[in-house]
């Protein structure tokens, strides 16, 4: 019926345009990445129409995805294949022909959430035999949760981790042909696999992976283990990505990496991250820039310069804090102290004078006493942080945090941890009404969830604004007036 073709004369660049139908299966498989993966999301391809035959419908897929917006962006390339695969998207998990949960374990709530709800699919698919059910990320990184899902889960499908995401179709068509669990956790890679495909759920934002990995090792968190070392892109390939990214309707990215700081330090011919910001600033039709996670022990002087400098890099800077007392950022590893921290916090404000600064913390790390506690309120109140994220100290297996002795007892650890709370959140409303009576510009991302009369944009600083509009104006930016702050956003008028 078709000219069949050998996938691996496509040029890599050409691989997301081609008509899948047309690759010759009877070829082996490519040994060249990204033409292997493509390769099997042929062959996938034939076994999904096969089953959208027997159902006499387009099969469903629905992804869960925990964590970080490093995770978030992983999401994106896991649907990317599985549409191209033949799966249609949906929200209702009760739906769907395949599942797949990209996990977090970065404390241990997230694990508990993910078995919790992995009874229900497990319910699900004994009604439904012909369902798939995959997990990846971070949590499948720890031997003793593939143990516990190997002998109690058995029910499910394929399992993959962080390393190996690229290899997802290939994975893929290995479960489609096997009714055994199908396992393939690496301890850790060099590989960068670039040109896979992705499905953006917004048209005109979109995340951007700079690094993987961390090395930093801060003792109580469990990502170094589970994401391996820092790996850094190559410049050319992050331009190239938001190039198309940009010929494609985004205006506003968003750079990741566990420590964007630390960017491009490992790469043969060395960059920092402030000149490739300086690079990405140059580009026709790019509007914002985000960032995310700067870890303050690597927070350059030149980078505070082309923040200044910037029109593009939005007025917010996300800078975790973790402990206001030296004595524990030293045992956190952390390697900056508290006058160091409010010190670099300075020279920002000093540089971008309106910019909104967030945070992490941690409460209740071991051996943090009340004087350590009553230094991190101390920095809450002097920084004025926009928001924080406040967490209750998680014990992570493997970490050095996890075996010291001193754990402080829960009911220390809740009292802190409400009394942070309430300071960061008075703090947070005062800070984030200070833009009341101003006109900012906007970028519109969605319609009003509550009243269809409005629609809800995101200021540079990441505050939301709801004013009057419609379906047409997302993805474009207005010039808002701020009429009044509700706490955490605004209420709008379009100028
Ligand atoms: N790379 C980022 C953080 C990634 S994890 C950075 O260094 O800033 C996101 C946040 O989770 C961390 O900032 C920390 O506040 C929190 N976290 C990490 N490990 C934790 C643990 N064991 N218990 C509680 N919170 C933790
Ligand atoms: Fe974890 Fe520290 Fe790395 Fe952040 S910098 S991911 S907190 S080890
Ligand atoms: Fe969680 Fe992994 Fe991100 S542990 S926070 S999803 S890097």
């Amino acid at each position: 019926m078709y000219n069949k073709i050998d996938i691996r004369n496509v040029p890599e660049e050409k691989l997301d345009e081609i008509d899948l139908d047309t690759v010759d299966l009877e070829l082996p498989p490519p040994e060249l990445e990204p033409h292997r993966q493509y390769y099997y999301i042929a062959k996938c391809r034939t076994y999904v129409r096969q089953m959208a035959q027997e159902l006499g419908r387009v099969p469903f897929l629905c992804t869960q995805t925990f964590g970080c917006q490093m995770n978030a962006r992983d999401s994106e390339k896991l649907e990317g294949i599985l549409e191209k695969v033949g799966y249609q998207k949906t929200e209702h998990e009760e739906e769907a022909d395949f599942v797949i949960y990209n996990t977090c374990t970065v404390r241990e709530n997230a694990n508990q959430r993910v078995y919790g709800r992995l009874g229900y699919l497990g319910s699900m698919k004994k009604k439904k035999k012909h369902m798939m059910i995959a997990l990846c990320g971070c949590m499948m990184q720890e031997p003793q949760v593939v143990e516990k899902l190997k002998k109690s889960y058995r029910f499910v499908d394929l399992i993959f981790g962080t390393h190996n995401i690229f290899k997802f179709a290939e994975l893929l068509c290995t479960a489609m042909e096997s009714d055994r669990m199908v396992i393939d956790i690496w301890k850790d890679t060099t590989e960068i696999v670039e040109n896979l495909p992705v499905d953006r759920k917004y048209s005109f934002k979109s995340g951007v992976n700079i690094m993987f990995g961390c090395n930093n090792f801060c003792s109580y968190c469990i990502v170094p283990y589970v994401r391996g070392r820092e790996r850094s892109r190559n410049p050319e390939d992050i331009l190239h990505e938001v190039k198309k990214l940009v010929a494609d309707g985004v205006v506003e990215i968003m750079l990741l990496g566990q420590n964007v700081n630390s960017y491009g330090k490992n790469l043969e011919q060395p960059v920092t991250f402030a000149q490739l910001l300086e690079q990405l600033e140059q580009m026709e039709g790019l509007r914002r820039i985000r960032f995310m996670t700067s870890h303050p022990k690597d927070l350059s002087d030149e980078l505070i310069a082309v923040m200044a400098n910037s029109k593009k890099i939005c007025g917010h800077l996300h800078l975790p804090l973790q402990s206001g007392s030296s004595r524990i950022l030293k045992i956190m590893n952390r390697r900056y102290t508290k006058e160091s921290y409010l010190e670099l916090v300075e020279r920002i404000r000093a540089a971008v004078p309106d910019i909104s600064l967030t945070t992490d913390i941690i409460v209740g790390f071991p051996g943090e006493t009340e004087e350590d506690f009553q230094e991190t309120l101390d920095v809450v109140r002097k920084v004025r942080y926009d928001s924080a994220f406040t967490f209750i100290y998680s014990r992570r297996t493997g970490t050095p945090a996890a075996a010291m002795e001193n754990q402080v007892p829960e009911e220390i650890v809740k009292d802190r941890f409400d009394r942070l709370l309430k300071e960061v959140q008075e703090i947070s409303k005062e800070m984030s009404g200070r833009f009341e009576g101003t006109v900012q510009e906007v970028l519109v991302e969605e319609v009003n969830t509550q009243d269809p009369s409005l629609v809800t944009g995101r200021m540079g600083n990441n505050l939301l604004v709801h004013f009057p509009g419609d379906a047409s104006m997302i993805g474009s930016f207005c010039r808002v007036h701020l009429d009044t702050c509700k706490g955490f956003y605004y209420m709008g008028t379009p100028v």
